[in-house]
C-alpha cells in the first residue's frame, strides 16, 4: 500500500516554513506517495493550497494525523500533537532533542521512527539533505541585510557630489555555512570585511570570499569539521586580538556556535561601551544565548545610545519561501531513497544517514548524542 505523507501546519509561533513546497509535492505523488496537507498550513511560507496539485488538503491536525504513515515537520512536535500521532509512524523534522528530552521520551512511548533533520551527518553524499546547512545559509544573509538596515552608514563606497563616502567595515565571527554566507553578501553590498574563526581551516574560505582573516594566532579545530572548546588561556589570547578589531566595526555578525551547547561569549560589555557610536551587532547564534555578552534573544537592545545589539531568533523563518524550499528538498533527498515502486517506505537501517539521522525507533533512543533521555515504559 502506498505510504501517506502528511503536512501539518506548524504552530509554533513565529514559524513561518512549511516542511513540503508544490514541487516536492508533486515528486512525492510521481512516487507514488499519497501526499496530505493541512488546510492553508503553507501559506504562512506565501504558498496557497491550490498551488500544491494532487495533494489532498485535510481541514484539522487531527484528521491528517489520523491515519499518517509518515510526517514531515520543520519544528519539533509539540506533546499535544504527539498525542494525535499515530503510534509506529515516522516522522522526519528539526528535533532539538537537547532542550526537548520530554518529547524524545513520548517518541520513545508511542515507538515513533523520528528522524531529526539536526543529526544528518556532515559527508559529503549527505550535503543535498543537510537542513542545518540550508538554514544557515538563508540565515547568513538575511542576518547582514539585518545589519545593513539598522546601521547608520552606507556599506559600499560611494563617490557623490556631496564628498566620497568611505565602505562600512563588517566582521564577521565565525565561518560556518552561515558565517560564510554571510561575508559573500556583505561583500556584494560594498563593505569591507573582516572574519575570524577558532578553525585555521577556515581561513582560506573567508579570504576566498574576499574578506581579511584576523589571526589571534589560536586555533580550535574539531572533530568532524566543528569547533572544539577553547582553553581559558586560549580564550584571553584569542580576544586580546579580536577586541582591537571589533572596536573599529561599523557592524559585526556573530554565528559562532558548538553544537548542544551554550554559544561563546566573544564580545563583551566592555568592548561593546568602547565600539563606535552608531555601529550594530547582529547575533546570529542568540538561540544558544548569542556570542555577546549583552544580546536578549529575541530583542533588540539600544544600548546607551551607542549600539544597537539585535539578538533574532529563528531567522531562516524569515525568508520563509526559499528557506521552505530548501528544507523541503532536503526532506525529499533524505527519503526518496527509500520509496519503493509501490510508493512504500522501506528506510535502510544500515544506511550511513539514515542510521546517523534516527533519533528515536522501537521505543528507544538510538542517537548515541542524544542516549542520556532515559526511557521508562
Ligand atoms: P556552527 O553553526 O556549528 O558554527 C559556526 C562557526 O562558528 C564554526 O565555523 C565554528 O568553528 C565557529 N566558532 C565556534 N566557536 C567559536 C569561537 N569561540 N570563536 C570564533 N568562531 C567560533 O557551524 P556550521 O555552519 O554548522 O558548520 C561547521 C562546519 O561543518 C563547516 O564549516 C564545515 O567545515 C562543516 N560542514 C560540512 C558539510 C559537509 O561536508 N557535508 C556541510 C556543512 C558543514
Amino acid at each position: 500500500m502506498p505510504i501517506r505523507l502528511a503536512v501539518p501546519n506548524e504552530i509554533t509561533p513565529g514559524e513561518r516554513r512549511i516542511a513540503i513546497d508544490p514541487v516536492v509535492a508533486k515528486r512525492f505523488i510521481d512516487l507514488g506517495v499519497e501526499v496530505r496537507m493541512e488546510k492553508g498550513a503553507a501559506l504562512s511560507a506565501h504558498f496557497h493550497d491550490d498551488q500544491f496539485e494532487g495533494v489532498t488538503i485535510i481541514d484539522t491536525p487531527a484528521e491528517l494525523y489520523k491515519d499518517a504513515d509518515l510526517i514531515f515537520k520543520v519544528q519539533p512536535p509539540t506533546l499535544e500533537e504527539l498525542d494525535m500521532i499515530p503510534d509506529g509512524c515516522v516522522m522526519a523534522g528539526f528535533m532539538a532533542p537537547h532542550k526537548n528530552e520530554d518529547i524524545t521520551h513520548k517518541m520513545c512511548e508511542k515507538s515513533i521512527t523520528s528522524l531529526a533533520m539536526e543529526l544528518v551527518p556532515r559527508i559529503t553524499r549527505a550535503q543535498s539533505m543537510d537542513a542545518l546547512s540550508s538554514q544557515a545559509s538563508i540565515a547568513g544573509y538575511k542576518g547582514v541585510l539585518m545589519g545593513a538596515d539598522l546601521a547608520s552608514v552606507f556599506f559600499p563606497m560611494l563617490t557623490t557630489a556631496a564628498g566620497t563616502i568611505r565602505p562600512a567595515k563588517v566582521i564577521v565571527i565565525g565561518a560556518g555555512v552561515a558565517g560564510l554566507q554571510a561575508i559573500a553578501t556583505a561583500k556584494r553590498l560594498g563593505a569591507i570585511v573582516e572574519a575570524y574563526d577558532v578553525r585555521q581551516a577556515t581561513k582560506e574560505q573567508c579570504e576566498s570570499l574576499g574578506a581579511k582573516f584576523i589571526d589571534t594566532g589560536v586555533s580550535a579545530d574539531g572533530e568532524g569539521g566543528y569547533a572544539r572548546e577553547l582553553t581559558e588561556e586560549e580564550k584571553q589570547q584569542q580576544q586580546a586580538v579580536l577586541d582591537q578589531h571589533l572596536v573599529q566595526a561599523d557592524v559585526i555578525i556573530t554565528t559562532a556556535a558548538i553544537p548542544g551547547r551554550p554559544s561563546p561569549k566573544i564580545i563583551s560589555a566592555d568592548v561593546v561601551a568602547q565600539m563606535k557610536v552608531g555601529a550594530v551587532v547582529v547575533d546570529l547564534a542568540s538561540e544558544g544565548g548569542g556570542n555577546c555578552e549583552l544580546t536578549k534573544p529575541g530583542e533588540t537592545i539600544d544600548f546607551e545610545s551607542r549600539v544597537t545589539i539585535h539578538g533574532p531568533l529563528n531567522v531562516a523563518s524569515q525568508l520563509p519561501v526559499h528557506a521552505s524550499e530548501m528544507y523541503a528538498k532536503n526532506l525529499f533527498n533524505l527519503i526518496s531513497p527509500f520509496i519503493t515502486e509501490n510508493g512504500e517506505l522501506e528506510l535502510d537501517w544500515e544506511d550511513e544517514v539514515i542510521s546517523k539521522t534516527l533519533l528515536t525507533c522501537n521505543g528507544e533512543v538510538k542517537s548515541d548524542r542524544y542516549r542520556r533521555v532515559e526511557v521508562t515504559k
